[in-house]
């Protein structure tokens, strides 16, 4: 699949009409919302968890450098936690073009702690020429240590991602533990 999803994102049909629409975020925008919303409130969704296997040639990285970023994977019985937005349409113009290095609009159910409501997630499959794939979490904070893109050090994204699920309450070991790995090698660079 192409790394640029904004014209494949632009034929998603599945809201049109609606005047709002919830969408999931779970990396980036949970602690980054640079667009105009509704609402703000903690949600999460069940059967995929997130994990550090996107490259980024665009934001943390570059096409020959690529830095690592969070796609989300399907897992049976996982829930990943993250912070839903109210939008209108035309903010998605404006995120096709932010998450245009792989990542598609997916359908999604999003469970609030009251209810659930059909809603939106951008995912960066397998299939997108971006993706890195596993790692473990000490080679993933390795690469992350090293990589920087026009939107600043990979380094920052993983630590305001960490930031923001501790303030959100929620803990998830393959983010904490490549925090951790990456200031273990920030304390000693030969780890
Ligand atoms: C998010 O934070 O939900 C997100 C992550 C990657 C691409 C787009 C959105």
């Amino acid at each position: 699949m192409t790394a640029n999803t904004i014209a494949i994102n632009q034929l998603m049909d599945k809201f049109d009409g609606h005047h709002s629409v919830w969408l999931f975020g779970y990396g980036s925008l949970i602690y980054k919302a640079d667009f105009p919303y509704l609402q703000r409130r903690p949600a999460s969704i069940a059967g995929w968890t997130r994990r550090f296997w996107q490259g980024s040639h665009d934001h943390r990285g570059t096409p020959e450098a690529p830095g690592r970023v969070v796609t989300l994977i399907e897992e049976a019985g996982a829930i990943c936690h993250g912070m839903a937005y109210l939008i209108t349409p035309e903010v998605f113009t404006h995120l096709d073009h932010r998450e245009k290095n792989g990542y598609l609009r997916l359908a999604i159910p999003i469970t609030f702690e009251d209810g659930e409501v059909e809603g939106l997630v951008y995912i960066a499959t397998p299939d997108n020429i971006a993706f890195l794939g596993a790692a473990s979490e000490q080679d993933i904070a390795a690469h992350i240590a090293r990589s920087a893109g026009p939107s600043g050090p990979n380094s920052d994204y993983l630590n305001h991602l960490a930031s923001a699920l501790r303030e959100l309450g929620r803990h998830d070991q393959h983010v904490f533990d490549i925090e951790r790995h990456l200031a273990a090698l920030r304390a000693a660079p030969s780890e």
